[in-house]
């Protein structure tokens, strides 16, 4: 497993690669990986011949008073991790690579960084398609991993890549979780264990939404109402940001369940500091 710092190096590496008939994955990443970041790297493995995967804490993504310097940071693990999933290289820039003095472009997918997280953090979709952007320019890869957990994320970055004809396929992956049911997040280690315990509400109440929807509850008003009632009932759980039902290829809001299309429903809560998403896709059918 190789590491580089440098972006041109990357760019020179992966022109040889393609030229040699490599299929090249990337999966981005922002470190401290856990079994989520693992899932992708091995689906990567699966469907590439050489795979890279960057590490980087993108402080562009990042608002005023956000977690940016408290963010883990574990490289030398990661990197033990990385060799053992068989990654062939580790694009980890300094920020002074990724970001000159005088950055200025950013790229914005307009409307939809807006809505959902993007309401309480403003600028962090920006951070992310500005930053995706520049690594996909850095390591041109065939394909990018990306995780369901994220499922916003997802939607603007393809909706990125379409936008600006970006010759790279996206893929994603389902969401991985404890075995309790809570989405693998770098931020869980934040929790306190009272939170840490109360935080699998969020999983229940996206399920419990589900069976409501697939047994013929057409409400999604009530739905609502209900659900963030029942996330907190949960004294460590102090916020619902939202709890929303959502067109899964657009992320407009719909007001009943679309039938023979998939739908979002997801969450944004607040448990102290700490804030948690998390989302389940389901197809209703006639
Ligand atoms: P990060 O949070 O490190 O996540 C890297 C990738 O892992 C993302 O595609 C994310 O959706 C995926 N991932 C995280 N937790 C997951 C889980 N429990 N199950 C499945 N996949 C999971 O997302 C970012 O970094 C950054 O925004 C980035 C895209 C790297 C840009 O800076």
């Amino acid at each position: 497993m190789k590491v580089i710092k440098n972006k041109s190096e990357c760019r020179k590496i992966v022109e040889t690669l393609k030229s040699g008939g490599n299929t090249v994955g990337l999966v981005p990443t922002m470190g401290s990986l856990h079994e989520g970041h693992i899932a992708l790297i091995r689906m990567a493995r699966k469907e590439c011949s050489r795979i890279f995967i960057s590490i980087f804490v993108n402080p562009s993504q990042f608002g005023p008073g956000e977690d940016y310097v408290k963010y883990p940071r574990e490289t030398k693990k990661d990197l033990g991790l990385a060799e053992s999933e068989g990654v062939d290289f580790v694009f980890l820039p300094p920020v002074s690579g990724m970001y000159g003095n005088n950055h200025r472009t950013f790229v914005e997918v307009e409307g939809l960084g807006k809505i959902m997280c993007g309401v309480s953090r403003p600028t962090h979709f920006r951070g992310v398609a500005t930053v995706v952007l520049k690594l996909f320019n850095i390591i041109p890869a065939h394909r990018a991993y990306f995780g369901e957990k994220d499922y916003q994320q997802l939607v603007i970055i393809k909706k990125m890549v379409k936008d600006l004809d970006i010759d790279i396929k996206i893929t994603s992956s389902p969401t991985i979780r404890e075995s309790d049911g809570l989405a693998m997040s770098s931020r869980n280690r934040y929790l306190t264990q009272e939170q840490r315990k109360e935080a699998v509400i969020i999983y229940k109440t996206l399920k419990w939404a589900r069976r409501e929807i697939k047994s013929g509850e057409k409400d999604l008003k009530k739905l609502r109402a209900v659900a963030e009632l029942k996330i907190l009932e949960n004294r460590n759980i102090g916020t619902v940001e939202y709890f929303d039902f959502r067109d899964a290829y657009t992320l407009e809001e719909v007001s009943f369940p679309p039938v023979h299309r998939k739908m979002l429903i997801a969450a944004a809560v607040r448990a102290g500091t700490t804030r948690l998403i998390d989302n389940i896709v389901i197809n209703v059918k006639k």
